[in-house]
Order: C-alpha cells, then structure tokens, then sequence
C-alpha cells in the first residue's frame, strides 16, 4: 500500500509539471508570446475582468509568470509601443518609447 502512494504522489508532481511547462516562473511575457506558447487567451481575458481592464487587445501588453502549476500570469502593463519578444528563456519587453 505504501508503495502505490508514493506511485501516486510522483504521478501527479508529474502531471503538474506538464500543466507548470506553459509559461516559466519569473519571465515576462508579451501577450502575443503567450497566445502562441499555449492556450492563454481565456486566462488573458478572465485576468482583464478581474483587474477592470476594458480593452481587451492584449499583443501589446506585459505579462509575469506567477509560475503557479495553471502557468497563471499577471499584468504588467499595456506598452505604449509594441510589446518585444526576448526570445526564449528571456524577458520579454515594451519597446521603448524614444527608440
Ligand atoms: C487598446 O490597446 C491597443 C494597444 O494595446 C490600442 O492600439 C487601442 O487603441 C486600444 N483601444 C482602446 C479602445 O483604448
């Protein structure tokens, strides 16, 4: 019995780490990153009610990953400009309004 607990326990630290792989803890995302890395356009738009974000064009804005195991994000900002892709593994950022 002890046995297939433990089987049960690494089974779902397992599941969770595949749902934790859309976005990594820490980085800063583009939402048009993110719409192309997995499935976040709900997320993108439930987080906007939630904030009372009107607009709900979300290419140009900033995200964080919270890195929670739903990848959940939080905003940043909206970027005054375009929102730059870093690349990945890195930040990605508002490109800046004097450039
Ligand atoms: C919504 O944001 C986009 C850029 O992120 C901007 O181009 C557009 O004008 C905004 N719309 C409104 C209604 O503010």
């Amino acid at each position: 019995m002890r046995f297939s607990i433990i089987s049960l326990a690494v089974l779902g630290i397992f599941t969770s780490s595949v749902f934790a792989a859309n976005c990594n803890k820490g980085l800063d995302y583009c939402g048009s990153s993110l719409i192309s890395k997995g499935n976040y356009a709900h997320q993108i738009l439930q987080l906007f009610y939630d904030i009372g974000e009107k607009n709900e064009s979300y290419d140009d804005v900033l995200f964080t990953c919270e890195g929670t195991s739903a990848g959940w994000i939080k905003f940043v900002k909206r970027c005054p400009r375009s929102c730059i892709n870093g690349g990945a593994g890195k930040n990605d950022f508002c490109q800046p309004v004097d450039a």
